[in-house]
């Protein structure tokens, strides 16, 4: 059966270190069955747009009004069925998505939350860890269901936590380790390309 690369479309709010990790791996060949289509944002002044900028990579800004939810929903389901994407890879996206598009896309959307899940859930993820006086935390990529960073794990990686440690140096030290995760969580699931149904009427199969 033909394979093709999986499109990947990342949503990202803010500094987009993962969303840079996860494109440096795609042009260095470590994510050889991926494709990066486009990138999602919801902050005009997101770090992440400037990253795409730089790959010359597509960009949506849905930048979504408190006051009128629904016009932010459909805006984001549109651009998502436009994408068409295999695989939707949220990277610091700071904005819940909407209950219908985690339902149209369930086990296509991953997530990277900034402790090992599940402990930990939703923000800030290290103070959390931090005052229940953990000795460890760590990352953990997981696909997304509708129970905020509730869904099955795909990869978990743990760091330390030393004495002294703030939420700051607590997040710098687990940064790299973030991209890391992300990477070999994209590499377990598009270890195999994705199956291209043969287009050709039956009758032309040999
Ligand atoms: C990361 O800590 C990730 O775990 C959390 O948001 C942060 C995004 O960082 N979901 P960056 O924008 O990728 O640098």
């Amino acid at each position: 059966m033909a394979l093709k690369k999986w499109r990947v479309v990342v949503l990202a709010s803010g500094r987009g270190s993962n969303f840079a990790a996860i494109a440096a791996a795609v042009q260095s060949g470590g994510l050889p069955n991926v494709e990066l289509v486009s990138l999602i944002c919801n902050r005009s002044k997101a770090g992440a747009l400037g990253i795409a900028r730089d790959l010359g990579l597509p960009v949506s800004i849905i930048l979504g009004n408190k006051r009128l939810p629904d016009a932010y929903n459909d805006e984001l389901l549109g651009e998502l069925r436009r994408l068409k994407p295999d695989l939707i890879c949220l990277a610091g996206y700071m904005k819940i998505l909407p209950p219908s598009t985690v339902r149209e896309f369930q086990g296509k959307i991953l997530n990277i939350h900034p402790s090992l899940l599940p402990k930990y859930k939703g923000l800030q993820a290290q103070k959390q860890a931090l005052e229940a006086g953990e000795t460890k935390t760590g990352c953990t990529v997981h696909w997304v269901t509708e129970e905020l960073d509730g869904g099955p794990m795909i990869e978990q990686d743990t760091i330390e936590i030393l004495p002294g440690d703030t939420e700051e140096s607590l997040s710098t030290r687990l940064r790299p380790v973030e991209h890391r995760t992300y990477i070999k969580a994209l590499q377990k699931i598009t270890a195999v390309g994705v199956p291209v149904r043969d287009r050709r009427p039956s009758s032309d199969i040999p």
